[in-house]
């Protein structure tokens, strides 16, 4: 999703904002742009459709150079990704804005500008932002009472940077429903996205709240609240070192970030778990007397990350004994809904600022839900601030956008959970030892998952010249299917889709051929005899196999099938081990397919526009 840098410096700010462009790439973007005020107070712009790389090269060859500049990445939602549609967006040569969000009034607010005047060299709608500031600085208004007046016209979700050509040194910042966040540095400010784009020039950071408008200049922070009163925000030391944000030796930061799930499980199950109970006060001394009143979970997400829950709900009702219903974000915020007493609204997010989920949150308090409950990776996120209760995975930064290491993470945060609410339900004391016995082994247990890479990486070769492939599971293995075709798709562009086992012969089953192979996850369990009877069906039609095991069971060797031993777990922690190989195989097959690991064409890390 877009991402915004700015910098006010006595130094040149050019390869601030550069290197910062560069750190928002994860989040996923289709061109980029730099704006710098030179000392005579002219506005020059560079643009470029594609990577960060093509504008450092157009950089390289008509450099900027000033002490005033905002930078941006930009994922095309309204007219496609060009030169003229890239950020920042100018008025006349005297106002420069780059913008996070989508502003749902941009079609009246251009018609009126136009009659106004204006012209409009793009299709987007930040470019009304642009002349709009303007408009009320050609009025005698100054920068910041420009973009005050220019903000409370806008519909619609913002995150703005905004410079003037004759205002030098001075940066206006805006935020409503997208994520900013302010650098402190000594005699030098900045503006970006996220910590991530400015840990190499600070680890102080305030973060803008609802509706806040800052003046930031050299010296000086101010930040006016959306009644326009000037307020104090905190300031926070941010926990992230800046290696967090290096690939280390990795080729990609999706291969590191699935070889740390084993250290981000043990930082996630840290101080929360004796030897044989999860730790009754983790969800904060204000969680006792909401989780004595529940009845039952409802469960609100987007992407990977609805994929975790699908799998909680297995662990909810089995374990717990609780009701759990489980809801893409964008479908529950448009529909009505019956709310049962005593229900918890549960959000998981990796980014804590996916605009479905926190939009469905923010529905949700009107709706009589008990309580609201995030499990969420990023402690300083819209989402966090904005729930109840809150259970951090501490999985560390994620950057590459298929996520991994913050899926498994929030399987064990949602475990935590459904073992602090299961023990006042169905939860015996003798259930919930086997479950923490079984989490204290989870670190070492997906040590040795991830000792299988070099196997995966020879089984990936089958995938190359493949369009279509099928995931199969049962049970809580069905959202690991899920999970594991989504991991394909996003990266190596296989059309890849996931089939709870026994449906296949509902209709996937006339899809199978030698040319579409078939993925089936086979933990031991319950359902194994079952699944076992399903793969027969795809052998029967010529279809090859590959199915990731538990190493106890058994299967006959035979053409068409490939067996893949995973080391056997306790059945609760299952999904998240078999979750690992297929990490593992979609990434070695867009590895050898030469995709863009961690950036796939058309996806962004943090989708915060609707
Ligand atoms: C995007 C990302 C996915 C992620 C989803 C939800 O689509 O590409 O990897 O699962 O958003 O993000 P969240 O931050 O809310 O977990």
């Amino acid at each position: 999703m877009c991402g915004i840098v700015g910098a006010v410096a006595e130094r040149d700010v050019a390869r601030i904002l550069l290197e910062g462009l560069k750190r928002l790439e994860y989040r996923g973007y289709d061109s980029a742009g730099m704006a710098i005020a030179d000392d005579a107070g002219r506005i020059h712009r560079r643009r470029a459709v594609g990577k960060v790389a093509s504008l450092e090269a157009a950089l390289a060859e008509e450099p900027l150079a000033g002490h005033t500049g905002i930078a941006h990445t930009r994922w095309a939602t309204h007219g496609r990704p060009t030169d003229a549609n890239a950020h920042p967006h100018m008025a006349r040569g005297q106002v420069a804005v780059v913008h996070n969000g989508i502003i749902e009034n941009y079609e009246a607010l251009r018609r009126d500008l136009e009659g106004a005047g204006y012209t409009f060299e793009s299709q987007t709608d930040t470019e009304v932002v642009a002349n709009q500031v303007h408009r009320h600085m050609a009025s005698g208004a100054d920068l910041l009472a420009a973009v005050q007046a220019t903000v409370a016209e806008l519909d619609g979700a913002y995150a703005l940077g905004v410079m003037a050509a004759d205002e030098p040194g001075r940066l206006v910042a805006a935020r409503r429903g997208s994520p900013l966040v302010i650098g402190l540095g000594i005699g030098e400010h900045f503006i970006a996205s996220d910590v991530f784009a400015l840990l190499p020039v600070t680890q102080r950071f305030v973060f803008l709240e609802e509706g806040d408008v800052a003046d930031v200049r050299r010296e000086t922070v101010a930040i006016h609240d959306r009644g326009g009163k000037q307020v104090e925000r905190p300031e926070r030391l941010s926990e992230v070192s800046p290696d967090a944000v290096e690939r280390g030796g990795y080729r990609h930061f999706m291969l590191k970030e699935i070889h740390e799930q084993s250290h981000a499980l043990a930082e996630t199950l840290e101080g929360r778990l004796s030897r044989d109970a999860v730790l009754p006060e983790i969800f904060g001394p204000d969680a006792r007397p909401i989780f004595d009143r529940l009845q039952r979970v409802q469960i609100v997400a987007c992407g990977t990350s609805y994929h975790a829950g699908l799998i909680a709900r297995y662990w909810f009702e089995s374990l717990a004994g609780l009701p759990c219903d489980v809801e893409v974000a964008s479908e529950f915020r448009y529909r009505r809904h019956v709310v049962p007493d005593g229900t918890l609204f549960v959000t998981i997010s990796q980014s804590g600022e996916t605009a479905d989920t926190l939009a469905a949150l923010r529905e949700a308090k009107n709706l009589g839900f008990a309580a609201s409950l995030a499990i969420c990776n990023v402690p300083e996120s819209s989402l966090v601030r904005e729930s109840d209760l809150v259970l951090m995975t501490r999985a560390g930064p994620e950057i590459g956008v298929a996520s991994t290491k913050a899926f498994t993470t929030q399987l064990a945060g949602l475990l935590l959970l459904v073992a602090a609410l299961g023990r006042r339900h169905a939860l015996t004391a003798e259930s919930e030892a086997g479950l923490v016995a079984a989490l204290h082994d989870l670190p070492a247990a997906v040590e040795r998952v991830l000792a299988l890479e070099p196997d995966i990486a020879d089984l990936a070769e089958r995938f190359v010249d493949k369009r279509h492939s099928l995931f199969l599971g049962r049970g809580a293995q069905y959202p690991v299917a899920l999970e594991g075709a989504l991991k394909l798709k996003e990266i190596s562009y296989i059309h890849a889709e996931a089939y709870p086992a026994g449906e296949l012969k509902h209709g996937p089953l006339a899809l199978v051929d030698a040319d579409m192979p078939v993925v089936a996850v086979a933990p031991n369990d319950e359902l194994l005899e079952k699944l076992k009877s399903n793969l027969q069906e795809v052998e029967a039609r010529g279809g090859e196999l590959l199915v990731f095991a538990d190493d106890r069971v058994q299967f006959t060797p035979r053409d068409g099938l490939t067996v893949l031993a995973v080391p056997s777990v306790h059945e609760l922690v299952a999904p998240l081990v078999f979750t690992v190989p297929l990490q593992l195989l979609a990434y070695h097959v867009a590895v050898l397919k030469g995709t863009d690991v961690d950036k796939p064409r058309n996806l962004a890390k943090s989708v915060t526009v609707e």
